[in-house]
């Protein structure tokens, strides 16, 4: 899609020639700001109750009279905030996303001026709105023909809503890329054919990607990560790719993604209930992939690595069994009381692999617990991080990408709980603060580095009716990742 920025005036909105016209409004829009024609029609709309400045509230008009725009849809916001922004935008486009509209202009009429932001919010909800998963259901409704998205802002917004609508761009294409990956299916989305999409990603943008089998991991002596691949018939990769935008000599930011491509819980076996939606236990897999999309398309002047150790945690005649001991990569050894707890098994090996990068930070995301669910819900991410100027900025990044996390705790007290009398460590505690006593296990993994854990397990895929991926935390990634850049 292409985004582009126009200035224009309120009073000219019914000027502007497009296909459709989605006019975004909030409690604070004087309906005479927007001209007589639309001004009017709000106006008559609001009285005779077919409106209301009431979020998620949208108004559709076809060829209204005295506007040159085929449709007119207005689309009421709660506030003048980017969040809100965008959910109005959402609603909006989907008003017309399934008709002819292949050009159309935004332009919103709220009680601040239209910013950085709030370009970001629209093309973030553009494209959410158009997306529409095909990968296994090619009948699925018909994919929107939206080619051509004006913005409208004033001549003193321009400079900076131009570059904020391609940053938005870089973002969603990531954010698309993710959430696809995630919503395919454990058997159309191994772990090979996660190492496939890695490898195209590198052609398309120019980024270094190597892929190890399980002859290679095995040297290297990955012997968590391989414990929990035992079982599969799906071979293991550990991806590793390479966005170099700045000299060799910048460390790098080393991305560390969760790719479990099915997670059954092996011998420690999941209940059968919604275990479908442990398709998306490499979620954190596909954010790394979206984020690094989204940097190389940005051009962002720094290097970024991204590692992926991949495989499904399936029961079987040679699963790992609770109560086996195992050798990290480290070295330190691990007692499996609980296959259900793999994540931290194949992202411990993985850490240990980021320090030949000498990275300037670790960042692992991963759908790590379930505890990390019921802390949080659906709405941020749990964040870990012992910075408090690097957690400052994860959190910045969070608010301003409209894709919130939270701070969690690290005390070193909670790490007891991963006492063993067989190991160095077992690799669960008792279920109190689960969230927590996973990322003191990873946190034994990061003492030569600064360190970040991201638990997307609530914010990654949605259940219910709208079942399906949210492509987060790429636009936190990659808003952090833009702003380090500078
Ligand atoms: N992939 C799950 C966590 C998860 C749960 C992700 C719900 C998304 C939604 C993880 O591998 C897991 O099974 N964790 C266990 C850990 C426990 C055995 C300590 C959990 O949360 O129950
Ligand atoms: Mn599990
Ligand atoms: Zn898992």
């Amino acid at each position: 899609m292409d985004f582009e920025v126009v200035q224009a005036a309120p009073g000219n909105w019914c000027e502007a020639v497009c296909d459709a016209l989605l006019v975004v409004v909030d409690e604070h829009t004087a309906p005479e700001a927007l001209g007589q024609v639309l001004g009017g029609a709000l106006k008559q709309a609001l009285a005779d109750g077919d409106f209301a400045f009431k979020a998620g509230r949208t108004l559709y008009l076809h060829h209204p009279g005295g506007v040159k725009a085929a449709r007119v849809v207005f689309a009421a916001a709660a506030s003048a905030a980017p969040k809100a922004l965008r959910a109005a935008v959402l609603a909006g486009v989907g008003a017309v996303k399934g008709g002819g509209t292949r050009d159309l202009l935004v332009a919103a009429a709220l009680g601040e001026p239209f910013g950085a932001a709030h370009a970001q919010a629209v093309v973030a909800a553009v494209h959410d709105a158009v997306y529409v998963y095909r990968h296994t259901k090619p009948s699925a409704n018909e994919v929107p023909k939206l080619q051509r998205v004006r913005v409208a802002c004033g001549a003193d917004q321009e400079a900076a809503v131009r570059p904020a609508l391609a940053r938005g761009e870089a973002m969603a294409a990531g954010v698309a890329l993710a959430r696809e990956l995630t919503n395919r299916p454990a058997n159309h989305c191994t772990p090979s054919d996660l190492a496939g999409e890695a490898r195209r990603l590198g052609r398309e943008h120019g980024l270094h990607v190597k892929v190890l089998g399980r002859k290679e991991i095995e040297a290297l002596g990955m012997g968590c990560f391989l414990a929990v691949a035992q079982a599969t018939h799906q071979p293991p990769k550990f991806i590793v790719l390479e966005y170099r935008g700045a000299p060799k000599a910048d460390r790098p930011v080393v991305l560390v993604g969760k790719g479990i491509t099915f997670d059954t819980g092996g011998v420690s076996l999941k209940p059968a209930a919604d275990m479908d939606e442990m398709k998306s236990d490499m979620g954190g897999a596909a954010s790394v992939l979206g984020t690094l999309c989204a940097v190389a398309s940005a051009k962002a002047r720094l290097n970024v690595i991204g590692l992926i150790p991949s495989c499904e945690n399936m029961p079987g005649g040679a699963a790992v069994k609770p109560g086996d001991v195992v050798t990290s990569l480290s070295g330190q050894t691990v007692e499996i009381l609980n296959t259900d707890a793999e994540g931290r098994l194949i992202l411990c090996d993985a850490l240990t692999y980021a320090e030949r990068f000498k990275p300037a930070l670790v960042i692992d995301i991963a759908t790590l617990t379930g505890a990390c669910v019921i802390a949080l819900g659906h709405l941020r991410s749990g964040m870990f991080c012992a910075d408090d100027t690097v957690a400052a900025a994860l959190l910045d990044a969070g608010e301003a990408a409209l894709d919130p996390c939270w701070r969690m705790p690290l005390d070193d007290e909670y790490g007891e709980a991963l006492k063993s009398n067989f190991a160095d460590m077992a690799n669960v505690g008792p279920r109190a603060a689960g969230a927590v006593t996973a990322a003191m296990f990873l946190k034994r993994y990061t003492a030569k580095f600064p360190w970040a854990h991201l638990d997307i397990a609530g914010v990654a895929f949605k259940g219910g009716t709208n079942k399906g991926a949210t492509g987060r935390p790429v636009p936190l990634l990659t808003q952090f990742l833009l702003a380090r850049a500078g």
